[in-house]
């Protein structure tokens, strides 16, 4: 047994190292893959970072053994400062126990009964004020559709007016808490810093409104949103109880947070890659005209628009939304031949793995076809992972997966999208999800 994964030497502790990561995290992440292989080793003075740039080591972290690979203390400290105890934080019983009452919320029926018809109905509504001539900026218009459904879906109010306070400051605390990820050292909220000042500002705001909807729902059982299922959510399988309101705040908080800026990405790229490439733009808007036949899309057309889903899928392997998710060893633990001690952090990057050319054929280039039923079945076990793996994988993936292509198949039925000129090159930007690094700018054109 090899005591430590290889790795590259520094002779600063490490800093070299933490300062490229900040500078370009995809590119040095990529490298470090290419320099050492599969499992690589990064030393900051005493703690240890192991970059894990295979499949096998996604199903060994996330599936096998994932109880050995919790949250980091940092994550933990960071995002449970806004989210408080909510499923993306917690671990032990309370995850398991939250994890059993919340998932029968985004079950395929109740996705389909509840959902389906408000995703659509929220982008009709926002497009309606879109005029053919008009040049728009594609992620901020993606931001706009995504956070409307959310604050529709999740708490029954218009995104536009009663959640306005709501949306600025979950950009504000997504801003703070990007700032606050990169920082050598966590500085304590209480401090009298503008940030922090501004951290416990927009928290109060955000918690302010959740529980102004809570007591609307309380007054109101009529009410069907995400808010609504939370507080008469019992555990059925275990001890029958319900969930505290403080945990209802956390957990409505968290799905806000973890559902609207990963949707909004994702289908920014989405609509980036299909507008670049003219022969399957046409494909695809010739494929929605004909499962909607000018009507409103709904879920009957899903299974009708493969094309659309494979370029969704694509566009996830290219550009992962969630571009890294770290774990932190509970244990020490043998894995892949080495001994890896308690602590030691371990980074397992969508980004990386899912443009490795071992497992994707000219990984750069956007070939929907990879995700046709036929070939998406040869595709190596966990190596396209956007929404996770395993216990902790994303508990809103069908939802999205409903969302991203009826919002696309809803702007196809009312208009056509041009990419200007500028906007044909994008490069990116690894903020808490993997954004635009320019503006995608697009013209909107009249569909006939
Ligand atoms: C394209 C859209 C989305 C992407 C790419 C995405 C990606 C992910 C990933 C990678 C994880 C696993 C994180 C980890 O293992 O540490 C995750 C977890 C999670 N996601 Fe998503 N997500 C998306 C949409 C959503 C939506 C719409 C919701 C809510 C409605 C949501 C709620 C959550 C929650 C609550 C977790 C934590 C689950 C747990 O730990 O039990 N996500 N997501």
């Amino acid at each position: 047994m090899q005591t430590a994964p290889p790795g590259p030497k520094s002779k600063s502790f490490g800093l070299d190292f933490l300062n490229q990561f900040k500078i370009d995290p995809l590119g040095t992440s990529t490298r470090l893959r290419d320099d050492f292989g599969d499992i690589v080793l990064l030393k900051f003075g005493p703690a240890d970072w192991v970059m894990c740039n295979h499949p096998d080591a996604v199903k060994e972290i996330f599936v096998t053994n994932w109880r050995k690979f919790g949250k980091t203390d940092r994550f933990k400290q960071l995002i449970g400062s806004v989210d408080g105890q909510g499923l993306v934080v917690s671990e032990g019983d309370l995850w398991r126990k939250q994890r059993r009452i919340i998932q029968p919320s985004f079950s395929h029926e109740l996705i389909i009964k509840e959902h389906a018809a408000s995703i659509v109905r929220e982008t009709t509504q926002h497009i309606s004020n879109w005029k053919p001539g008009t040049i728009l900026n594609l992620h901020d218009e993606m931001t706009a559709i995504t956070l409307k459904i959310a604050a529709r879906i999740f708490f029954d109010v218009d995104a536009t007016s009663e959640a306005k306070d709501l949306a600025d400051s979950v950009s504000t605390l997504s801003r703070i808490l990007y700032q606050e990820f990169s920082e050598l050292v966590p500085l304590p909220d209480w401090l009298p810093f503008p940030s922090k000042i501004e951290k416990r500002k927009a928290i109060a705001t955000l918690d302010k409104f959740i529980y102004g909807v809570i007591e609307k729902h309380k007054k109101d059982p009529e009410l069907h949103t995400v808010v609504s299922m939370l507080l008469n959510a019992r555990d059925t399988e275990g001890d029958g109880s319900g969930m505290s309101e403080v945990q209802v705040r956390d957990e409505a908080i968290t799905l806000f947070n973890a559902g609207h800026d990963t949707t909004a990405t994702a289908l920014a790229w989405s609509f980036y890659l299909i507008l670049r490439d003219d022969q399957i733009c046409e494909k695809v808007n010739a494929e929605i005209d004909a499962a909607c036949r000018n009507n409103k899309p709904n879920v009957g057309c899903l299974p009708l628009v493969p094309l659309t889903v494979q370029c969704i899928k694509e566009a996830m392997r290219m550009y992962a939304p969630v571009w890294m998710i770290p774990r932190q060893c509970n244990e020490n633990v043998e894995f892949f031949g080495y001994h890896l001690k308690k602590g030691t952090q371990l980074n397992v990057s969508p980004y990386v793995i899912q443009r490795d050319p071992r497992f994707f054929e000219n990984p750069d280039q956007f070939l929907p076809d990879r995700f046709s039923a036929e070939n998406e079945k040869s595709i190596y076990p966990n190596a396209f992972f956007p929404f996770g793996a395993g216990p902790r994988s994303c508990i809103g993936r069908e939802f999205s997966m409903m969302e991203m292509p009826l919002i696309v198949a809803t702007i196809s039925q009312q208009f056509r999208l041009d990419l200007e000129a500028d906007s044909k090159n994008i490069g990116m930007n690894p903020l808490v999800s993997l954004e635009p690094k320019e503006p995608i700018h697009f013209r909107v054109k009249a569909k006939h």
